[in-house]
C-alpha cells in the first residue's frame, strides 16, 4: 500500500502560483484560442448569427470550401532531422517587396460588419506582421482611410470591374495615388454565388429589423452596440446597397468582363497587376500572356462556384506552366500555419487567408486580428522546425506529399 505522508508547504507553493490575470474578457477570449478553429468558435458566439454566417458560409452545399480545407489535412510532410533549427527565417519577397512571411491577408468585403474596427485593424496588424494587405472593392473604409491608419503597410487594392469602366478607372486612380502598390483584379465573379445561409438568415445590406434582429440584439449586445455607437456601416466606394450581398454583386458587377480589359487596366495601373481567381492551366497561360504579374489561384473560398477545382491540387501543375514568369500565390482553406508552409512547398510564393483573420476579427477587433496572425506566425515556425528547414527558399517539393486520403 502507497504511504501517505503530509506534504510541506513548499511543495505546495508551485501549485499555487497563477497564470496572468487577464481583466479584460476580450484578452481572456483570446488568450484561451490556441488555434483559428478556436477563434472561429469564440466568434460564433461573440456575433450574430448571420454575421457569422455571412462570413464562415460558403456557396450552395459548401463543397469547394470543404474539400479546399481537406486538401490540407491530406497533406503529408517530409521532414529532415538533426539540423540545427535553433533560428529560422520565414522571409521572403512578394512582389518585388520583403515581407516578413509568405502570407498576404486577403481582399474581404464589407469587413466593418465583423467588428467595427474593420479594414483600419487589418491592416495595421499586417503592417505590424510585416505582411501585405489586400484592401477590397467591397470594403466599408475608403483607401484613402486606409492608407492613413497604417502608412507602412504594403497595401494592395483589389478591383471588382462593373458596367461602369469609368468608375473603375476612378477607383484604379485613388488607390494609386493613395500609395497602394499592386491592383488585384478578382475574375471569379461575373455573377454571385449562391450563399444558401444568407439567403436562410435572411441577411441583407443594410441589415434589416425584424423581430429576428431584436432578439439578436438581445444575445449579442456588445455587436449591436458597437455597430450603432460608431460610424454608420457602408460601402466606401460606391452607394448601392439594398438586398442580399448576392443581389447586390448582380446588380453592380458586369459579365461581360473577358480578357480584352486587360489592355486598359495595363495602362492605367502603373505597379503590379495580380488576377485573382484563376483554377486552370490554361486560364493562368492566358492571364499571364495577357501581362499579369501574377495570379492567385483561388475559387473566392468556395463563395463562387461549388465543387469548383481545389486550389491547392491546381497548384504543382500552374506553378510548372507559369512560374518562371508570374508569382504564384494559392488561397482557400488555409486555417494553420502549417498549411502556409505546405503552399509554399508545393510551389507558391505566398498563401493568402481571409476567414482565418476574419474569425479573429470578430472574435476581438484588433487584437483578435493580431492574435490570428501570432497563431499562425508560430505554427509556421514551429512546422519549418520540426520539418528541418531553415528559410523560404529551402522549401522545395520534396517536403511535401499530397495523400490521396486524410
Ligand atoms: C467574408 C468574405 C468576403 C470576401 N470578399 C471578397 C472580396 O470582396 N473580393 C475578393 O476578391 N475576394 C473576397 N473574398 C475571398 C477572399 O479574398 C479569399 O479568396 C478567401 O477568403 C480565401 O479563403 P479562406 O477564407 O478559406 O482563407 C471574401 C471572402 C470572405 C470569407
Amino acid at each position: 500500500m502507497t504511504r501517505r505522508r503530509l506534504p510541506r508547504p513548499s511543495e505546495v507553493r508551485p501549485y499555487l502560483r497563477t497564470g496572468p490575470i487577464r481583466l479584460s474578457p476580450v484578452e481572456r477570449r483570446l488568450a484561451s484560442a490556441a488555434t483559428i478553429w478556436d477563434l472561429r468558435k469564440a466568434a460564433r458566439r461573440h456575433v450574430p448569427r448571420a454575421v457569422f454566417d455571412y462570413t464562415d458560409g460558403a456557396a450552395e452545399t459548401e463543397t469547394s470550401l470543404r474539400r479546399s480545407r481537406e486538401a490540407y489535412a491530406r497533406i503529408e510532410f517530409v521532414p529532415s532531422v538533426l539540423r540545427d533549427v535553433s533560428s529560422i527565417d520565414l522571409s521572403t519577397t512578394i512582389l518585388g517587396r520583403p515581407s516578413a512571411m509568405p502570407l498576404v491577408f486577403a481582399p474581404t468585403g464589407f469587413t466593418r460588419l465583423m467588428h467595427a474596427e474593420g479594414e483600419p485593424a487589418v491592416t495595421r496588424v499586417a503592417g505590424r506582421l510585416g505582411i501585405p494587405y489586400a484592401l477590397s472593392t467591397l470594403g466599408t473604409t475608403s483607401p484613402e482611410a486606409v492608407a492613413l491608419a497604417s502608412p507602412e503597410t504594403d497595401r494592395w487594392f483589389q478591383l471588382y470591374l462593373w458596367s461602369d469602366r469609368d468608375a473603375g478607372l476612378d477607383l484604379v486612380r485613388r488607390a494609386q495615388a493613395a500609395g497602394f502598390s499592386a491592383l488585384v483584379l478578382t475574375v471569379d465573379t461575373p455573377v454571385a454565388g449562391a450563399r444558401l445561409r444568407d439567403v436562410h438568415n435572411g441577411f441583407t445590406i443594410p441589415p434589416t429589423l425584424s423581430l429576428r434582429t431584436l432578439v439578436d440584439m438581445g444575445l449579442h449586445p456588445g455587436w449591436w452596440f458597437d455597430k450603432l455607437t460608431t460610424d454608420p456601416l457602408q460601402f466606401a466606394v460606391f452607394t448601392e446597397t439594398g438586398g442580399t450581398v448576392a443581389d447586390l454583386i448582380n446588380r453592380v458587377f458586369d459579365p461581360t468582363v473577358t480578357i480584352a480589359d486587360f489592355g486598359w487596366l495595363r495602362d492605367a495601373w502603373k505597379g503590379p497587376l495580380v488576377i485573382k481567381g484563376i483554377q486552370t492551366v490554361d486560364d493562368a497561360r492566358a492571364v499571364v500572356d495577357a501581362g499579369a504579374d501574377a495570379i492567385v489561384i483561388s475559387n473566392h473560398g468556395g463563395r463562387q462556384l461549388d465543387r469548383a477545382p481545389t486550389p491547392l491540387e491546381q497548384l504543382p501543375a500552374i506553378a510548372a506552366a507559369v512560374g518562371d514568369r508570374a508569382e504564384v500565390f494559392v488561397d482557400g482553406g488555409i486555417m494553420n500555419g502549417a498549411d502556409v508552409i505546405a503552399a509554399v512547398a508545393m510551389g507558391a510564393r505566398a498563401a493568402l487567408v481571409g476567414r482565418a483573420y476574419l474569425y479573429g476579427l470578430m472574435a476581438g477587433g484588433e487584437r483578435g486580428v493580431e492574435r490570428a496572425g501570432e497563431l499562425l506566425r508560430k505554427e509556421a515556425v514551429r512546422t519549418m522546425q520540426l520539418l528541418g528547414v531553415r528559410s523560404v527558399a529551402e522549401l522545395g517539393p520534396e517536403r511535401v506529399r499530397l495523400r490521396s486520403t486524410p
